[in-house]
């Protein structure tokens, strides 16, 4: 039997399908060049933690947080971008075997029927790869050429030039979106936007949608709500950076629930419109 949900706002109260929720956003049709359309997708417990640490202090996706309904959704998601931006620290962790690849679109058994979709819109098979990265030390993953995706790396002007040269060496585009080693939110958006992109999905970690929402530049936040309280000493949240004020304030656009997610404990869905974004100043 397909698995449903219940829709808690906005009203009436509902029973929807899991299938199909997130694709009916059509995220695909809302940006456009001059604006690019930016979302990201979250979990967290009831207490806030989106990663706990391991004893050598590495941060961890607690296996807790992650269910096939939750993912189900992140593909729907996925598969509506144009671009997705990663990082090199999700290169590094896809290559020790650490997280799954979810760098290409129809690949997992969950979204085998979202290529297809994907295609009926009009999009390319595949979407773009962004990487930020102060650093540039990560392993390029051999599935974006095989996929014939085009993939950019994005780094401050800061970045250590012979890096730098190294990925132009072997054929990457380099974007320098931020004045320091860190990508900045505002530039890597009105870069992408430049090269025609539309509709970007962040893919990354705290990070990078810190300096999206900070710089107005992320339009929807999805969250996924698992109604557990994780504990653990040491922890990341969503927002690494200093106190956010209004730029951290959001409207909710949908509120559904699951109440028998596998974990034993239910979950919500929740999407969030950023309230700084309408005003942004754009560059
Ligand atoms: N629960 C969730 O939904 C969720 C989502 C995402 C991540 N997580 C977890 O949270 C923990 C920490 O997240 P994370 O490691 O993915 O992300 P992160 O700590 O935000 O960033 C990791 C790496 O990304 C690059 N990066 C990030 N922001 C950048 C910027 N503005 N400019 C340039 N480079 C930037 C850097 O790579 P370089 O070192 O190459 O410079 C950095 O080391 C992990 O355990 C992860 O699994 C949880």
């Amino acid at each position: 039997m397909p698995k449903s949900l219940f829709r808690l706002y906005p009203p009436p109260y509902e029973e929807v399908s899991l299938k199909g929720l997130y694709l009916r956003e059509l995220l695909n049709q809302r940006g456009s060049t001059e604006r690019p359309f930016v979302y990201a997708n979250f979990l967290t417990s009831l207490d806030g933690r989106i990663a706990l640490e391991d004893a050598k202090g590495e941060p961890y996706l607690p296996k807790s947080l992650t269910t096939p309904d939750d993912f189900r959704l992140f593909l729907e998601l996925q598969c509506q971008a144009d671009c997705l931006i990663t990082h090199g620290g999700y290169l590094r962790a896809l290559s020790r075997g650490r997280l799954g690849n979810i760098l290409q679109i129809g690949v997992h058994p969950l979204g085998a029927d979202l290529l297809g979709w994907r295609i009926r819109q009009g999009l390319s098979p595949q979407p773009a790869v962004v990487i930020a990265s102060a650093s540039l030390d990560f392993p390029m993953p051999e599935s974006i050429r095989k996929s014939g995706q085009s993939c950019y790396i994005a780094t401050g002007e800061g970045a250590d030039p012979v890096r730098v040269d190294f990925w132009r060496k072997q054929g990457y585009e380099v974007i320098f979106a931020g004045q320091g080693r860190m990508v900045e939110g505002g530039l890597l958006t009105s870069h992408l936007g430049r090269l025609g992109y539309r509709t970007i999905y962040l893919v990354a970690g705290p990070h990078m949608l810190d300096t999206m929402v900070r710089e107005s530049r992320l339009s929807l936040l999805f969250q996924t709500i698992t109604h557990q309280l994780m504990g653990g000493e040491a922890f990341s949240s969503l927002v690494p950076g200093p106190e956010l004020g209004s730029f951290g304030h959001l409207r909710m656009v949908s509120l559904y629930y699951d109440p028998v997610a596998p974990t034993g404990a239910g979950q919500w869905f929740a999407q969030f419109e950023c309230s700084g974004h309408e005003s942004a100043g754009w560059r």
